[in-house]
C-alpha cells in the first residue's frame, strides 16, 4: 500500500487550498450571514478545473481522477461548506451522471458548459413527499406518439436549483413498474413549462441556494432523455454513490478545520493559570477528535480508491461510499459539536466561525442518503438480507 499522492493529485490539492484560503474564506461568514450565492467565486472556480475535476478535457473537464476530487473538495470544504456544496453537485450530481450515462453529443452539449465553470448543474430526484423512499415519486414524463415526453410535478430541495442553466432529473415514465419504471432527462432551464418555487431558508450551508422546481407540460425530446427509459433510478442510486464520496469529502474537510482551529485555541486560551489543552478533559476530546479525522478521511481515500477501481475493471463501490459518508459526516457532528465546546462561549459567537461549522455539519447527516439510508445501504450489501 502507498500511502504517497502523485504530483497532479498535489498539484490539485495545492490549487484547491491556495484559492479556498485566499479567497473563500476571508468571505465564508459574510454569504453565510446574507444567505447569498458566491457566483464570482465559482466562476473562477471553474476556470482553475475545480467544477468539472474528473470530466475529460475533451468535454471541459480537468481530466483528473477520483483522488484528486477528493483532496480538492477536502480543501474548499475547509474554507466553506457551502462552496463546497455546490462544487460536490457539479461535479458528482450533475457532471459524473452525464458522463457515464450521456452519449459523446450529450456529454458535449451538457457537460462542457458546466464542468467548465460557464453555467451550473442541478440533479432533481427528491420531492415533496419523497426523500429517503426515493421510488415513490410523483413527478411524471408521458411519452407522446412522436417518442417526446410531457412532464410534469415538483420537485424540492434541489442544490443550485435557483441558478443551474441544466438540471437531472428523474421522473416516472411507467408508474405501475416502480423502480423499473422511472426515465432520467436533461432539463433546460430557460425552456418554457420549467418554474422555480419557493427557496428554503435553512440551518447551514446558507450561500448555497436551494429551491423547488415545478415542471407544467415542459416539452422534452426523445434526444434528451439520459440512458435508457426505465434506467433512471439505478442511474440516480449509481450517481449518488459517487455523491457520498463528495459529501465524506465536504465533512472531512469541515472537521479538519474545526479540528485545527481547537488545536490552536486550546493552546492559547488559559484557564486556571494554565493553557485549556493541558487539562486531561480538553486532550481525551482533541484525542477522540484526531481519530474520527483520521478515520473519516482514510475511508474517504478508500472510497475514491474503489470508484477508481469500479471505473477501470467494472463493479460497484456503493459499500465503500456509505461506509465513508456515514463515518465522515457523523464525525463531523461530533468533532464541530466538541470544538464548539471546547472555544466556549467564542464556539457559540458568530465573530469566530466555529458555529457556521456546527449548523453545516449537520446537513452532511442528511442529504445524497441520511446516516439511516447509509446504514440500510451497509447492512444489506453486507448480509444480503432486505
Ligand atoms: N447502483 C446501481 N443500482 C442500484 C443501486 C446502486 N447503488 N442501488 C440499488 N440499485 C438497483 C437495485 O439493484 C434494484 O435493481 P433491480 O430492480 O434490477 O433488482 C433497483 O435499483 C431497486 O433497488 P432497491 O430495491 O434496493 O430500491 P429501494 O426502493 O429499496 O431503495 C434505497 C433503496 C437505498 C433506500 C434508495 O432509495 C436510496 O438510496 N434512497 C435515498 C435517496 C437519496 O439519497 N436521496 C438524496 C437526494 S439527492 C440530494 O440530496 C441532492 C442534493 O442536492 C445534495
Amino acid at each position: 500500500m502507498d500511502f504517497r499522492f502523485t504530483e497532479d493529485q498535489l498539484s490539485i490539492q495545492a490549487i484547491a487550498r491556495d484559492f479556498a484560503q485566499k479567497r473563500i474564506a476571508p468571505v465564508a461568514a459574510e454569504f453565510d450571514h446574507k444567505g447569498e450565492f458566491p457566483l464570482a467565486n465559482i466562476q473562477e472556480m471553474g476556470q482553475l478545473g475545480l467544477m468539472g475535476i474528473e470530466v475529460p478535457t475533451e468535454y471541459g473537464g480537468a481530466g483528473m481522477d477520483s483522488i484528486s476530487y477528493v483532496l480538492a473538495m477536502i480543501e474548499i470544504a475547509a474554507a466553506d461548506c457551502a462552496h463546497s456544496t455546490i462544487m460536490s453537485v457539479n461535479n458528482t450530481l450533475y457532471c459524473n451522471g452525464l458522463l457515464k450515462f450521456g452519449t459523446h453529443e450529450q456529454k458535449l452539449a451538457y457537460v462542457a458548459p458546466i464542468a467548465s465553470g460557464q453555467a451550473i448543474g442541478a440533479f432533481a430526484l427528491t420531492e415533496p413527499q419523497s426523500g429517503s423512499d426515493a421510488t415513490a415519486m410523483r413527478c411524471r414524463a408521458t411519452k407522446q406518439a412522436d417518442g417526446s415526453f410531457l412532464i410534469n410535478g415538483k420537485k424540492s430541495w434541489i442544490t443550485s436549483g435557483p441558478v443551474a442553466k441544466y438540471i437531472l432529473l428523474f421522473a416516472m415514465t411507467e408508474p405501475e413498474k416502480g423502480a423499473r419504471g422511472i426515465t432520467a432527462f436533461i432539463i433546460d432551464t430557460d425552456r418554457a413549462g420549467f418554474g422555480r418555487g419557493k427557496t428554503e431558508p435553512k440551518l447551514g450551508i446558507r450561500a448555497s441556494a436551494t429551491c423547488e422546481i415545478e415542471f407544467a407540460d415542459y416539452h422534452a425530446s426523445a434526444a434528451e432523455v439520459i440512458g435508457q427509459e426505465g434506467e433512471g433510478f439505478k442511474i440516480a442510486m449509481g450517481v449518488l454513490d459517487a455523491g457520498r464520496i463528495g459529501i465524506a469529502s465536504q465533512a472531512v474537510g469541515l472537521s479538519r478545520a474545526a479540528y485545527e482551529a481547537t488545536i490552536v485555541y486550546s493552546q492559547e486560551r488559559k484557564a486556571f493559570g494554565q493553557s485549556i489543552g493541558s487539562f486531561q478533559m480538553t486532550q481525551a476530546k482533541i484525542a477522540d477528535m484526531k481519530c474520527k479525522l483520521d478515520a473519516s478521511h482514510l475511508l474517504t481515500l478508500r472510497a475514491a480508491w474503489a470508484k477508481q477501481q469500479a471505473q477501470e475493471h467494472g463493479g460497484r463501490f456503493s459499500t465503500e461510499a456509505a461506509v465513508a459518508k456515514l463515518t465522515a459526516s457523523e464525525s463531523a457532528m461530533w468533532i464541530t459539536h466538541q470544538a464548539v465546546q471546547i472555544h466556549g462561549g467564542m464556539g457559540y459567537s458568530k465573530e469566530m466561525p466555529l458555529e457556521r461549522y456546527f449548523r453545516d455539519a449537520k446537513i452532511t447527516e442528511i442529504y445524497e442518503g441520511t446516516s439511516e439510508i447509509q446504514r440500510m445501504v451497509i447492512a444489506r450489501n453486507e448480509t444480503g438480507l432486505r
